[in-house]
């Protein structure tokens, strides 16, 4: 909309975001709630979902939840929501596709009243209080989530989980930080920087009406009446609720917590002074720290996917403006980069602006943790699975749905083989589509093993007879896992990059290549070795992209933990 300026707007920090401090224990509560929350001063009042804490008067977002490793927390979470402010883009026959099979009560309105449950995305999490896409509950009713907080220190983030409205729950705003802390992240400022240098960066790409209501795209497939769309892409940047915001920096160091809390969107950042990158550090991945900060010039985000960065202003003069910079196309990598509206992809995202004090000048340590990650390449594992991710396309190539093994979330032949507990799997995630997706695990942190290209048609050929296919079909071995992609690979396999050496639990899957993981499920998945990923619990959990349109229309499947 006319006249929303760049930069004018102030980031909320984390004491602005809220607070609910865990690391004694204890309980809290949030109620979600319907708001309007001012994304900027040009636009009208914008009609949102909250989680509200009970001292906070969150809008949009919900508070960040600070708990301590080993320090249990029980989070209590109450449904008080009415009017879906994107109800127009609710999708009835996803629903009823999920009503059909058996996955959801009949009789829900989510326009009106939408079921919701609270996902701790990326915690090591019984299954009963995982919050998974089955776990909803609708107005009136609360839940209360026990989290044990067994994993090391890591930046997790909480949002909505519900199964056929994700994506539209996450972009009214159920979502927000929780970061567990322990000694090598003590939060107090004596190794790393801490408040307020310590900033978390929640960026999601959002598209307003000129009224200040949520927009989103119309599906692209004629063919299809239906609301969902492949991908949201918004033209309008946000950090923490605020449209392209100013953060006033002392002259020193800042650790940024960096969410993608974005639906499709992925992010090519940079941070730019005067038409230079400026090197920042990166010091943790999503499940934890990594052994030693590594230097850096751009990172890649995907959504879900989360990176703990140190930036340093301390060598630039007073009044100086440093930009993150975005440079990813959409979709990722290779779209064409358009928005709905035809317009540039999101190239400047917020702004840092250096005063004259003086900040957090310490060095930043050159070992990030007393107990070095244990490397799981190399160790025998109990299983590996071939795990395709397909897209099915109609006559003119518009996406109708994207699937993991080319089953439905529903299908009765998901993925029962349970996965033995305390055992290391390898998982090689097949991206025989266009696009990258961003693969997340339920339950455990994973380390990414490599990435290697692989011939696609062949590929599909051989698996499916065409690369025309329907939903359903193809030579899975029962249990759905997919034939080996081994005769189709293509030169050497890549290892990772030094920063994606850590703990993870999204991986971004490029198209045309097969990426490796190696799976811990359970705390003595590694004979005893030290495996900081919380402990060992039985039961059913989901993997799904993180794409979240995608894993709404049906990119999500589930597996169980005997
Ligand atoms: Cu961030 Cu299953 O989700
Ligand atoms: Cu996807």
């Amino acid at each position: 909309p006319a006249g929303m300026t760049m930069f004018t707007e102030q980031l909320p920090t984390l004491s602005e975001l809220g607070v609910v401090d865990a690391t004694a224990g204890g309980s809290a509560t949030l109620r979600m709630v319907n708001a309007t929350h001012r994304f900027h001063g040009a636009l009208a009042p914008t009609p949102t979902f909250a989680y509200r804490s009970s001292t906070g008067s969150q809008t949009y977002l919900g508070p960040v939840i600070v708990a301590r490793q080993n320090t249990a927390f029980d989070l209590t979470v109450s449904n008080e929501l009415g009017a879906h402010p994107l109800a127009f883009a609710i999708d009835d026959g996803l629903i009823d596709d999920a009503v059909g099979e058996g996955l959801l009560p009949a009789g829900t309105d989510d326009a009106v009243g939408p079921r919701a449950a609270t996902h701790l995305h990326g915690g090591n999490t019984r299954p009963e209080f995982d919050g998974g896409p089955l776990d909803v509950f609708g107005l009136g009713a609360s839940f209360t989530y026990s989290y044990e907080n067994r994993q090391e220190a890591a930046g997790l983030w909480y949002h909505d989980h519900a199964l056929a409205i994700t994506r539209l729950n996450v972009y009214a705003g159920l979502a927000g930080g929780y970061l567990i802390r322990n000694d090598d992240d003590p939060g107090d400022g004596s190794r790393l920087p801490a408040p307020p240098y310590e900033v978390p960066l929640v960026i999601q790409d959002r598209m307003f009406a000129a009224d200040g209501t949520f927009a989103y795209p119309a599906n692209p497939n004629p063919t299809t009446p239906r609301p969902w769309a492949p991908e949201f892409f918004g033209d309008v940047a946000t950090v923490n609720g605020k449209a392209w915001p100013n953060l006033d920096v002392a002259r020193g160091k800042y650790r940024f917590r960096v969410y993608n809390g974005s639906n499709a969107r992925f992010y090519l950042l940079k941070f730019m002074v005067a038409g230079n990158s400026l090197s920042f550090h990166q010091l943790g991945t999503d499940g934890g720290l990594l052994d030693a900060p590594v230097r850096m010039s751009k990172l890649t985000l995907g959504p879900g996917e989360r990176a703990d960065l140190v930036v340093d202003f301390a060598a630039l003069p007073a009044g100086s403006t440093v930009v993150l910079a975005n440079s990813a196309r959409t979709p990722f990598p290779d779209g064409p980069q358009a928005t709905r509206r035809g317009g540039a992809p999101l190239s400047q995202i917020m702004r840092f602006t250096v005063t004259a004090a003086t900040g957090y000048t310490a060095p930043l340590p050159a070992r990030l943790r007393a107990t070095p990650i244990t490397r799981l390449a190399g160790r025998p594992v109990a299983a590996t699975r071939t795990m395709t991710l397909v897209e099915i396309l109609d006559e003119a190539d518009t996406p109708l749905m994207a699937l993991l093994n080319n089953r439905r979330f529903g299908s009765s032949d998901y993925l029962t083989a349970p996965v033995a507990a305390d055992t290391l799997e390898q998982w090689e995630l097949v991206n025989t589509t266009g696009d990258a997706h961003p693969i997340h695990l339920h339950f455990t942190q994973f380390q990414l093993l490599d990435r290697q290209r692989f011939d696609v048609d062949r590929y599909l050929t051989a698996v499916y007879g065409s690369d025309d296919f329907e939903p359903g079909t193809g030579p899975y071995q029962s249990p759905g896992i997919a034939p080996s992609v081994t005769p189709f690979l293509i030169g050497g396999a890549a290892p990772p990059a030094a920063n994606e050496h850590g703990w993870k639990d999204t991986v971004v899957a490029m198209p045309g290549e097969v990426t490796r993981i190696v799976v811990p499920f359970g705390a003595q998945a590694a004979g005893g070795a030290p495996l900081a990923i919380g402990a060992t619990y039985t039961g059913e959990y989901v993997w799904h992209c993180h794409i979240l349109e995608h894993e709404d229309n049906d990119m999500m499947q589930r597996y169980v933990i005997s």
